[in-house]
């Protein structure tokens, strides 16, 4: 029987140039410009699901983008893997610090990955790592070695937080049924570190603005007798963290979960050099909460991070004046246990209560999630632990990651199953930044790990 690495040696081409035709589809879902080429997208991928052996595929209409399903059923009384991955891609800008078009895919060659990496909007997340899933389905149905069946779920508002998938999901328990989600949209320690991310922050996402006097004003004629929104917003902002980098917000910490000390000796084990991730941020040090290492700061504790700030004059050359008005948008990533409806009106109650006099502040939540952890001893995790042995010829590292995927938590409320986190992508390959990019080797060990996860989970299961 055909194995899957020659399969993969041999189809190879043709799997890179599916993907890079994906890749030239802007499916920017935040922006109402490219709802076309969204659109488009979800209709290849119902296309290349058919293509790859499923039977029923389907594109289902949400109050938003479509969710494209397909599926395969060889035997009721086998496992059931859901795959779920999405189609849409964050926006490209700022577009003069890519070194190619966003949505012209170029292979070229960096330190990291020598044999090559696919640079384009979404070639790592999500389309690159979603395609990895297709091919190996491809591979499973035309060499006769699906071992299970199989349900795909491939959104196409993520990166906008999924609310018409959670209606989705809430509405079609049964069609969707299944004893394990498997996702790749996280990634791995390095190319010869394999690792399975066991959890994902929640997320807070919120944006606030400050208003003082009606209208803007001379800096001059005013400036020193009103208040500067932009002066107590900034002001509010800096009060947020405390001189230890701790969130001064009250009750913020309150749930939040303290790992044991051998849990955090265990997180230590995994290889990380500082000085390695210095040099490549070009910085002289790193920064952020007392008494927490750099890895144990970006996964397993909450953070408050001001992600755009804007008001008043920013155009060229001087205007002096005081603006009425002051933004910012602000992202707080929670860790399990933090309720994010919760952390959003702690939020907005604390904000609010620190505005002097003299300005109005108004709190505008926007989505949230709850984050997610998954045990390692689950047959979940053991088949994947197997199958990346098998490729990789290591056993995984166990690792918490920072993003969030906010619908992983409502899977498992909704559907009662585990989420499987397979990712393959690195940390550097700048997903939501300029140069997005996703290694051939990557790729393609993707494919070749993905069926050995099939097999393995089917295994286990009996
Ligand atoms: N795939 C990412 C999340 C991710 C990346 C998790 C790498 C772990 C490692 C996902 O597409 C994403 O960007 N999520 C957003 C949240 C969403 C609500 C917009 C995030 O984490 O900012
Ligand atoms: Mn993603
Ligand atoms: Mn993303």
């Amino acid at each position: 029987m055909e194995n899957i690495t020659t399969y993969v040696k041999e189809h190879k081409d043709r799997f890179l140039n599916e993907l890079i035709d994906l890749l030239k589809i802007p499916s920017i879902s935040a922006d109402s410009a490219y709802k076309k080429d969204v659109l488009q997208t979800a209709e290849v991928v119902k296309k290349r699901l058919e293509e790859a052996g499923c039977d029923h595929v389907e594109i289902c209409e949400t109050d938003g983008y479509p969710i494209v399903y397909g599926e395969k059923i060889i035997d009721k009384n086998l496992p059931t893997i859901l795959v779920y991955g999405h189609y849409d891609v964050q926006p490209p800008d700022p577009l003069n610090l890519w070194n190619s078009p966003p949505f012209e895919p170029v292979i070229k060659n960096t330190d990291l990955h020598p044999e090559g990496a696919i640079f384009a909007r979404g070639a790592c997340d999500d389309k690159g790592q979603m395609y990895m899933h297709v091919k190996a389905m491809e591979f499973m149905t035309k060499t006769n070695q699906l071992p299970c069946n199989v349900k795909f779920m491939i959104e196409g508002e993520e990166e906008v937080g999924s609310s018409n998938l959670a209606v989705f999901v809430k509405n079609n328990q049964e069609k969707l049924k299944n004893d394990v989600i498997l996702i790749s949209d996280t990634g791995m320690i390095a190319k010869d570190v394999p690792s399975i991310t066991t959890g994902l922050r929640g997320l807070s996402y919120v944006e606030v603005e400050v208003t003082g006097p009606n209208r803007d004003l001379h800096s001059g004629l005013y400036g020193g007798a009103v208040a500067n929104p932009i002066n107590v917003l900034t002001k509010m902002i800096a009060s947020l963290h405390d001189e230890n980098n701790h969130i001064t917000i009250p009750g913020f910490y309150d749930k939040v979960e303290e790992l044991s000390k051998e849990e955090r000796a265990e997180m230590a084990k995994a290889p990380f050099s500082l000085e390695a991730y210095k040099k490549s941020l070009d910085i002289e040090a790193v920064y952020g909460e007392a008494g927490y290492s750099t890895n144990e700061r970006n996964s397993i504790r909450p953070t408050l991070d001001v992600n755009g700030i804007w008001g008043g004059y920013t155009g060229e050359g001087a205007k002096t004046v005081i603006a009425s008005k002051a933004f910012a948008k602000i992202s707080m990533r929670l860790v399990p246990h933090q309720k994010w409806e919760e952390i959003t009106q702690l939020f907005k109650t604390h904000f609010e209560s620190i505005a002097p006099k003299g300005v109005t502040v108004l709190v505008k939540p926007h989505h949230g999630g709850q984050g997610y952890v998954t045990p390692i001893d689950s047959i979940g995790y053991q088949a994947a632990s197997k199958a990346y042995f098998d490729s990789f010829g290591k056993t995984p590292i166990p690792q918490r990651s920072g993003g969030s995927i906010p619908i992983v938590s409502l899977f498992e409320q909704e559907l009662k199953s585990k989420t499987i986190l397979m990712g393959f992508g690195l940390d550097s390959d700048a997903i939501h930044s300029p140069n997005e990019h996703f290694g051939l080797f990557n790729y393609f060990k993707g494919i070749e790990t993905i069926p050995l996860f099939y097999k393995y989970f089917t295994e286990l299961s009996k």
